[in-house]
């Protein structure tokens, strides 16, 4: 799916401050492309990744997804659309502990409301593609940093999302597993039509994206490959 914001700002407000963290900013994402979007802690990044993908509403501006202006959305539609077309993928995975890899790679299907056994053929070519079905009925805390990072993935990509957002995905791993995170990253883009944004402290992820976006005070800047 293709992203557009227009004159976005989004500023944090309690009864005794305001703290503008976004002003004003343009751009626009093409679908089946990789961004980076890279800039100092604080800057902003999360909070560009959650508008970017309906979680946060900004204070101004528009957003728009494949051209339909989701700043306008009710919280039904912009409920579906996280649940069916967003992908999610945190810096400390977010999987729950207590339940099996594979309950946590469905747990999407299961809020959702889908009937899984449509998803069984993605499922399994997933666990496949992922190298984790030996590991399916292991739990979550019983796995290594890159084992579960590709769970996350697989947890992602089980709705077959046409945007995923990765918030510092390599925060937690070596520069082994980071370089089989980006080869992963590229053929999940060749085989599902999506668009990836990767926020990130590592710059070297910026080498294998297709634009980079810099924040820095609260505006930005996109570095053309
Ligand atoms: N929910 C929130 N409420 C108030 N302030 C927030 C909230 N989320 C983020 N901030 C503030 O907004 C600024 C940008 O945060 P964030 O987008 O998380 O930056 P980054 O991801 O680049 O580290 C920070 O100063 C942070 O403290
Ligand atoms: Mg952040």
């Amino acid at each position: 799916m293709s992203i557009k914001l227009e004159n976005v700002s989004h500023s944090y407000a309690n009864e005794f401050t305001k703290e503008m963290v976004l002003s004003n900013i343009n751009i626009e994402l093409e679908n089946g492309k990789i961004y980076c979007v890279v800039g100092p802690s604080g800057s902003g990044k999360s909070t560009l990744l959650n508008i970017i993908g309906g979680l946060l509403h900004p204070t101004e501006g528009q957003v728009f997804i494949d051209s339909e202006e989701i700043t306008n959305f009710s919280q039904k539609q912009l409920a579906d659309l996280r649940l069916n077309k967003v992908g999610y993928i945190f810096q400390n995975y977010n999987l729950i502990p207590f339940l099996t890899v594979k309950d946590n790679i469905l747990l999407p299907l299961r809020i959702a409301k889908k009937n899984i056994s449509e998803y069984k053929e993605n499922y399994e070519a997933l666990m496949k593609r992922l190298q984790i079905k030996d590991k399916e009925n292991a739990y979550v805390y019983q796995l290594s940093g890159g084992q579960q990072q590709r769970v996350a993935i697989a947890r992602c990509l089980i709705i077959r999302p046409e945007i995923i957002l990765a918030d510092e995905p390599t925060g937690n791993l070596d520069s082994e597993n980071t370089k089989k995170f980006i080869s992963l990253v590229q053929s999940i883009l060749k085989d599902f039509n999506t668009t990836f944004v990767i926020v990130t402290h590592d710059e070297r992820l910026c080498d294998y994206c297709n634009q980079t976006i810099r924040i820095g005070d609260r505006s930005i800047e996109i570095l053309k490959k």
